[in-house]
């Protein structure tokens, strides 16, 4: 299982973590430059290896872990999406999302909220969420979740087109990212293989003037992926959320205002 699907778990679920590695947590301060800070350190850590320790250590002292504990996300992940929409606008109320690589589901909880899945504002129009992942994944109010698919089988692809219906979709998200193997290039070549499948369905699925929103790891093949965008989109742009951790190569692309391709005859 992937690395940041369990990040995802742990910041989900931090009171379980002792269930799952069997680690408790103890506070020590720490001196920073001006002040002191609590900092969480994780305890009962004999056998974990020192990769596994410091990666535990960053995620109790997370920012964002925290966030989303109080904010009730499912995971960091959701500040992500939630910084992207808050500068570009991308989510509004009567929206269609496809949400792919949904799980553990903190970006359909935000989709939900901001294009009025659950008609909680009587007063705007009511969007739907489809959130499609590999994983299990449990309900998330408001959305359509097919859990255990693959984004880019075609069987998958014939569900989300019957969830759909006539309806087109107009942001069509993807944080999907796979089981990352630690050699750069390999990674990179893996998610951005995900990207084009991602692209190749969404030219399909997408209502004119869609947004497309793509999570990849830098590398050579980005520029090309980007030059594709820039064929279909007005515009497009790289981003790299405050939330998304400065060591990762993690970037997002956006895209906005789709022109379909004009249909052969
Ligand atoms: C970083 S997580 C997504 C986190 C999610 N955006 C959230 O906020 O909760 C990446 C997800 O992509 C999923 N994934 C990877 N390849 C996939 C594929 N081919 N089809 C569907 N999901 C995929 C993984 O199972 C994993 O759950």
């Amino acid at each position: 299982m992937s690395r940041s699907f369990w990040s995802c778990c742990l910041q989900q679920y931090p009171s379980k973590l002792s269930h799952i590695f069997g680690v408790s947590t103890v506070h020590h301060t720490s001196i920073h430059t001006t002040q002191f800070r609590l900092k969480e350190s994780p305890h009962n850590v004999k056998g974990k290896s020192v990769t596994a320790q410091k990666w535990l250590r960053r995620q109790l002292n997370d920012p964002y872990v925290k966030k989303a504990r109080e904010e009730s996300y499912r995971c960091r992940s959701a500040f992500k999406l939630i910084e992207i929409d808050d500068k570009y606008h991308i989510l509004k109320p009567g929206h269609v999302v496809l949400d792919c690589g949904a799980a553990p589901g903190s970006w359909s909880q935000v989709a939900v909220r901001r294009v009025n899945a659950l008609g909680d504002d009587s007063e705007a129009l009511m969007g739907r969420v489809i959130g499609v992942d590999l994983q299990h994944m449990n309900t998330v109010p408001g959305a359509v979740i097919l859990k255990e698919c693959d984004v880019t089988a075609d069987s998958t692809q014939q569900k989300i087109s019957s969830v759909l219906g006539k309806t087109k979709v107009n942001v069509f998200l993807s944080d999907m990212a796979p089981n990352a193997t630690g050699i750069k290039s390999m990674d990179h070549e893996i998610i951005m293989q995900l990207c084009y499948v991602a692209l190749t369905f969404a030219i399909r699925v997408m209502a004119r003037q869609a947004t497309f929103v793509c999570k990849l790891w830098q590398g050579p093949e980005q520029r090309r992926f980007e030059a594709i965008l820039e064929q279909y989109f007005e515009q497009v742009k790289i981003i790299k959320p405050r939330a998304s951790r400065s060591d990762s190569a993690e970037v997002f692309l956006l895209a906005k205002n789709f022109t379909p391709p004009t249909p052969k005859k």
